[in-house]
């Protein structure tokens, strides 16, 4: 079973799906790490209810220097064996330093149907955009924001009467069932990255 370490911002909702799924006995990763750049993130608090180790790298603590306070994780990542990273959340852009550290081995979920509506306030972009479909992407991680090839992508419909919250709830439900399918194919070496593009096996 692959170490993952799991880097989180927030409430940590994606988390605990990855938690819950990987309590499988034949789930291809062990979730052995919970790292987050945010001090009392509510994730951390769940992810020890799970038995999780968790730990925290504040990037305030950096002032501004991306690459000490990236330096400062995988140092944490290194200590915990960890050999696949896991985004779920995490609110941070990374150098591209890190990013080629972790290159093939490093996914992120983001809450849009890829390559549509990168960064920020993806529901309130496809709200604006008068989308009749939305959903969320699994991607592995390339030194472009959001735009590494796309392991799985989950689809809802936009219905009307739809606001930001609606939809990212009807989004958020499909997350938590894609990231763990798309977690145990490139854990289980099912699917990885080669060359820049995905290879399936
Ligand atoms: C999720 O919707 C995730 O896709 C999104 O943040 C939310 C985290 O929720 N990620 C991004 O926007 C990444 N840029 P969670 O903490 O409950 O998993």
């Amino acid at each position: 079973r692959k170490r993952v370490g799991i880097l989180i911002s927030g409430r940590g909702s994606n988390m605990v799906s990855l938690a819950q799924a990987a309590q499988a006995p034949d789930f291809p990763a062990e979730i052995a790490l919970v790292l987050s750049n945010v001090p009392g993130a509510g994730g951390l608090e769940r992810a020890r209810e799970f038995g999780i180790a968790t730990a925290t790298v504040d990037h305030r603590a950096f002032n501004k220097d991306r690459e000490a306070f990236e330096r400062a994780m995988d140092e944490v990542l290194r200590v915990n064996q960890i050999e696949f990273v896991v985004l779920a959340g995490f609110m941070r852009i990374m150098t591209s330093w890190f990013v080629r550290r972790w290159e093939g081995r490093m996914i992120n979920i983001h809450p849009s149907l890829l390559p549509l509506f990168k960064g920020t306030h993806t529901h309130r972009q496809a709200l604006e955009a008068g989308m009749t479909e939305h959903g969320c992407s699994v991607h592995f991680v390339v030194p472009e924001l959001d735009a590494g090839p796309v392991i799985a992508q989950a689809k809802v419909p936009v219905l009307p009467g739809d606001d930001e919250e609606s939809l990212a709830t009807r989004v958020l439900a499909q997350e938590h069932t894609l990231y763990p399918r798309a977690l145990a194919e490139v854990a289980s070496g099912r699917v990885a990255l080669v060359d820049g593009v995905i290879a399936r096996r």
